[in-house]
């Protein structure tokens, strides 16, 4: 299932951002903006499954430096081509379930948009471990993700034995991908993210939700 995912994403390289093009988003993607360059203003970060970048444009300016990281090398190629302030912002690949980075446990702030979306609940906990060892104790983590939204987010497919719910995406050559896509409550998000984590705070708007917590 984690290869699925993967796949999913290297194939949707240069059509990606198409997500960010919702009208009905749009009014909660600048309000997202806002709060995620307050947070990250002058900290060290370690972003997590960067993407095309899309969000490390808005933060870069005001971060003090940036290591943006992704499995996918087609994604990466994309995020490199982005606007940043000169060398402020630097690339290298890197699997979330298995973090290699450099200069690691030494971030003062760890971000990643919608990605835990994608990771299975029994799998949660050691990707927070993974984030913990990548970015170092006392880091502030924050996270991006959908709420379900009827008629705006994509239908869910199946839930599983683990209370994973599964949506079915089309890929760019027509044929259909399963991938876990989970829509979590504000009490699991705080049960499941309190086992390695404090001073959880949870914002949401109608179609995201954004939490900031600081990483035991
Ligand atoms: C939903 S996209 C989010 C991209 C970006 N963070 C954003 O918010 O626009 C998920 C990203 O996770 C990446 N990804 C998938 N599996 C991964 C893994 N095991 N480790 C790190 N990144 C992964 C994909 O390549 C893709 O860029």
């Amino acid at each position: 299932m984690r290869e699925s995912m993967t796949n999913y994403y290297a194939q949707r390289a240069t059509t990606y951002e198409s997500i960010y093009h919702k009208p009905e988003r749009q009014a909660d993607l600048q309000l997202l903006q806002q709060r995620l360059i307050a947070l990250l203003a002058d900290q060290k970060v370690l972003e997590v499954a960067c993407g095309t970048g899309y969000w490390t444009e808005f933060f870069a300016p005001v971060a003090t430096s940036v290591m943006a990281t992704d499995i996918n090398p087609a994604m990466l190629e994309v995020a490199r081509g982005k606007n940043y302030p000169a060398g402020k912002v630097q690339f290298s690949g890197a699997d979330a379930f298995a973090m290699h980075v450099p200069d690691m446990g030494n971030y003062s702030a760890c971000f990643a948009g919608f990605l835990w979306s994608h990771v299975k609940r029994e799998e949660q906990a050691d990707v927070l471990a993974q984030l913990s060892k990548a970015a170092g104790k006392g880091t502030t983590l924050v996270l991006i993700d959908n709420n379900y939204v009827e008629g705006s987010s994509g239908t869910i497919a199946r839930t599983d034995l683990e209370g994973n719910t599964h949506q079915l995406r089309m890929q760019e050559d027509g044929s259909r991908v399963e991938i876990v896509k989970n829509f979590p409550t504000d009490s699991f998000l705080r049960k499941r993210i309190g086992l390695a984590a404090r001073d959880i705070r949870i914002f949401r708007t109608e179609h995201f939700w954004m939490l900031k917590c600081t990483l035991k």
